[in-house]
């Protein structure tokens, strides 16, 4: 691949930092732009990485350092919103993708890759996938002569630094003995970071997932209680998981969204009403054969005893 200059909006988060570690080692120019500069100045290390403090939602600003980039990528998103009417998320996940594109107008840029949502549409039961589907219903929109556009839709991300398997290891560290799980019988297909991390490098160059949608998943579907009890005996946990029924979930979300950092919302409930699962494979176009949950979380959350005795390592992964 020729190296191009690529700015990243969202380039500082959990997959932003390694779509952007694999760039540079590409020899790519990133320009990441950052709320927050000081805080991810970590990220300055990688030679070709660049970050630009400003309001995302600023159309100068996009317009001044989308100027001479040969592609944009997107990876704002979020879980949870300040109030509870929707507004946040329309604002994260619906104009700032209008504006993005606005920009790479304005700048003549010719390539955008956008991160979306398994299970986004616009009747989905959540703010978040629905804010989701209809700024993706935006990027897909704008695909033309001018602006070649991707986007990509994964079940739940799991890796080293991730907000999901670190956040249920950490609360089940912090609940005495028995652990009250909501939805345990949601369903999921989580993907490496890596593996999504390499599908937006890839696509960035190659024309035939231009004005396309890319679901992605990895190779098993779990229900979350699986992935609980998983987590609980690769980090040496032993507490007894409850699973708790429809009215009982609603009430711990009802109840946690009070909580600061809302660890559980409403609006994540009603996500979680939707198995985030795949119809088929990962894309075979990008040549990727997705890592198993039982392959990498070891790595980063197995104690020593778990990592010398799991039987999922003593089964190569099964
Ligand atoms: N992680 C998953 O399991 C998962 C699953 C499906 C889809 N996704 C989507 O994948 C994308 C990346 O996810 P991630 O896990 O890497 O997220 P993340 O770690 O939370 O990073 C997102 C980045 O977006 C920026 N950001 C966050 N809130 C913002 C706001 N209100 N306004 C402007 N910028 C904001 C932040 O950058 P600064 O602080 O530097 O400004 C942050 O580093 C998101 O669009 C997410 O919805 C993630």
């Amino acid at each position: 691949m020729s190296k191009r200059r690529i700015c990243i909006l969202g380039g500082t988060g959990f997959v932003g930092r390694r779509l952007t570690a694999r760039l540079a080692a590409a020899g790519h120019e990133v320009r990441i732009l950052t709320r927050h500069r000081e805080r991810h100045k970590d990220l300055l290390v990688l030679p070709t990485v660049q970050l630009i403090e400003g309001d995302v939602y600023n159309a100068a600003l996009l317009r001044r350092e989308f100027r001479g980039q040969d592609a944009v990528i997107n990876l704002v998103g979020i879980l949870n919103e300040r109030g509870r009417d929707g507004r946040g998320f329309e604002r994260a996940h619906v104009e700032l993708p209008q504006r993005i594109i606005q920009g790479c107008r304005d700048c003549g840029v010719r390539r955008l890759l956008h991160m979306s949502a398994l299970r986004a549409s616009p009747d989905a039961p959540s703010h978040y996938l629905r804010s989701k589907a209809r700024g993706e219903a935006l990027v897909m929109g704008s695909e033309g002569a001018s602006l070649n556009v991707t986007a990509f839709r994964p079940s739940v991300i799991f890796g080293q630094d991730d907000s999901f398997t670190n956040r249920f290891v950490r609360l089940l560290r912090a609940t005495p003995l028995v652990f009250p799980l909501a939805c345990p019988d949601a369903r999921f297909q989580p993907v490496h970071v890596e593996d999504v991390a390499g599908a937006f490098e890839i696509a960035l160059d190659d024309h035939r997932t231009y004005g396309q949608s890319y679901n992605l998943c990895g190779p098993d579907v779990y229900s979350l209680r699986d992935i609980v009890e998983y987590l609980a005996q690769l980090a040496g946990v032993q507490r007894r998981i409850i699973a708790l029924g429809d009215n009982l979930s609603r009430l711990q979300a009802r109840l946690l969204e009070f909580v600061p950092g809302k660890p559980f919302s409403l609006d994540n409930y009603r996500s979680l009403q939707l198995d985030s699962i795949c119809d088929g494979n990962f894309p075979s176009i990008f040549d990727i054969t997705p890592s198993r949950i039982e392959d990498v979380a070891p790595l980063y959350l197995g104690t020593p005893r778990s990592l010398r005795y799991s039987k999922y390592r003593s089964q190569g992964g099964a």
